[in-house]
Order: structure tokens, then C-alpha cells, then sequence
């Protein structure tokens, strides 16, 4: 880890659709797991949801990272949500990757409602990962920077 990314503390967004990924953080939190202050959660209906402007909106204003989780495939409130979320977001990874957003900085995982410490784990590695990326710049508004 370099200097600069000794005191660097990521940006972390993290989508989680309402019937188990946010249940499963309620879950860790509920079961006083720890996971980084530096995440901070958007609760959405279903990962479905989750529209890929969203998340290069949240690029723009200055994550570091984005997780999208939802339930497990097959366990969707809505039936079939997930694979519909699923199939958008390795689309989105992939072209975000090419213009220069490394695919590190972002993850889909599934987390059902009783897997809160799934849950805990998936987000200090997110954040360790992140840490050790640094700081995004590809797709920040500078204009945001405070
Ligand atoms: Fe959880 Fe659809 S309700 S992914």
C-alpha cells in the first residue's frame, strides 16, 4: 500500500434491494458485526432496480466503489428480478472496464436475509479492496469534489 493510501478512506456505495441483502445488513448489524462506516447503503425495491445510471452516478459524484446485492438467483421477491439485474450489470461492468473503471471497483453479490455475516464479510473485502485501488478519477465530476 502506498502513502497516499494510508489515509485514503473509500467512498462505497452499495445497492441492496429490499427483501434480503438489506434484511442481511440489518441482520450484521442487528448481530453487532462490524463493517466499514465507509459504506453507505441505497436501499432499493429489488436489485432490478438498480439502473445502470444510478451507478455511474454515483461514479460521478465520487465513489471509490459500488456493490449492487440482492437475493440469491432463484429467491427473487419478484421472481425473476436478479437475472435481469445480473445480465445488466456484467454488461455494465464490462464497458466500464473498458473505459478505464477497473472491474474491482465494482461487485454484484447475493445475500439472502439470514446471511448477515456473509454480509459483513463481502463489505470489508469490498473495502479492503477499494483501499488498495485507491481513489477513483475516471469518471468523477471534479465539479462534486468538495
Ligand atoms: Fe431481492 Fe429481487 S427482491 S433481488
Amino acid at each position: 500500500m502506498s502513502i497516499e493510501n494510508e489515509t485514503f478512506r473509500p467512498k462505497i456505495v452499495a445497492f441492496c434491494c429490499n427483501w434480503c441483502s438489506y434484511a442481511g445488513a440489518d441482520l450484521a448489524g442487528s448481530s453487532r458485526l462490524v463493517y466499514p462506516a465507509d459504506v453507505k447503503i441505497i436501499r432499493v425495491p429489488c436489485s432490478c432496480r438498480v439502473n445502470p445510471m444510478f451507478i455511474l452516478r454515483a461514479f460521478e459524484k465520487g465513489a471509490d466503489g459500488v456493490i449492487m446485492c440482492g437475493c440469491h438467483p432463484g429467491d427473487c421477491h419478484y421472481s425473476t428480478g436478479n437475472y435481469y439485474a445480473r445480465r445488466r450489470m456484467t454488461l455494465l461492468f464490462s464497458m466500464l472496464d473498458f473505459i478505464g473503471v477497473e472491474n474491482g471497483r465494482t461487485r454484484v453479490e447475493w445475500v439472502s436475509a439470514a446471511e448477515g455475516v456473509k454480509f459483513s464479510t463481502t463489505m470489508n473485502e469490498f473495502v479492503e479492496k477499494i483501499t488498495s485501488l485507491g481513489p477513483n478519477v475516471r469518471l468523477e465530476d471534479l465539479r462534486c469534489r468538495n
